[in-house]
């Protein structure tokens, strides 16, 4: 047994602020960055909890041009088939909003769940099977606190048609697509999300409250 940390106060303050400036970024300066960084960020995501250690992402760097593009494209369509569900000043807004930072952004990573993994023995899955894609979403969470507290800022894309994707990057068949990440320095930051400050939705105090049964 080995002796854990102490997190002091200091420590505890500086978290609320990760967690309060983390944000969602689709405005990335297009400098690359420093070698070894996505690497570290993937290590820090693997030390996420996962139902019975199953351990499921599984990161993808997407750098060859061609597969970006194809991404691009399918952004393109699934985002106009998105539009094409809003009506009125809803449609308007959603038009003049900026929903991917593919472009800019210098690294593209996709984060899939390997739902034929044997590691952790299938424990804790049986009756919950979706457990497993819940992991994986935990590693991603990490990977983007971690990238904040390097100043790197992260937007979530699924805006996009996950067959495609798969396709496009050609992993194993029992790989789900969770999210496609984008990583860069942002362009700016704000303690607020960008839906937000544009007035799409507002923060909806359930999302805070603890009910008690
Ligand atoms: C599962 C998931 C999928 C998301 N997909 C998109 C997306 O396709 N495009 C986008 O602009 N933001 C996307 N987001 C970011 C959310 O819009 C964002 O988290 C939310 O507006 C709150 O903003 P914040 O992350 O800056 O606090 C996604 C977030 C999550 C967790």
């Amino acid at each position: 047994m080995s002796q854990a940390p102490f997190f002091n106060e200091k420590f505890y303050s500086e978290l609320r602020l990760l967690l309060e400036w983390r944000r969602d970024v689709r405005r990335f300066c297009t400098d690359p960055l420093p070698a070894g960084l996505v690497e570290e960020f993937v290590g820090l995501a693997s030390l996420g909890p996962s139902v019975g250690y199953s351990q499921p992402c599984r990161f993808v760097r997407v750098d060859d041009p061609k597969r970006r593009a194809s991404v691009m494209e399918s952004y393109e369509r699934a985002n106009r088939a998105a539009l094409a569900s809003y009506k009125g000043a809803d449609a308007e807004l959603y038009c003049r909003l900026k929903l991917a930072g593919l472009g800019e952004s210098p690294v593209h990573l996709a984060a899939f769940c390997d739902r034929a993994t044997s590691t952790g023995k299938g424990l804790g899955r049986q009756s919950m099977p979706q457990a497993l894609q819940y992991s994986a979403v935990m590693a991603i969470c990490i990977l983007w606190l971690a990238a904040r507290a390097r100043g790197v800022g992260v937007g979530w894309v699924s805006i996009l048609e996950p067959e495609v994707v798969t396709r496009v990057l050609d992993v194993p068949e029992s790989w789900e697509l969770i999210g496609y990440l984008c990583l860069g320095y942002p362009r700016s930051d704000d303690d607020r999300p960008a839906l937000m400050r544009v007035g799409w939705e507002k923060r909806d105090p359930r999302a805070a409250t603890l009910l008690v049964r």
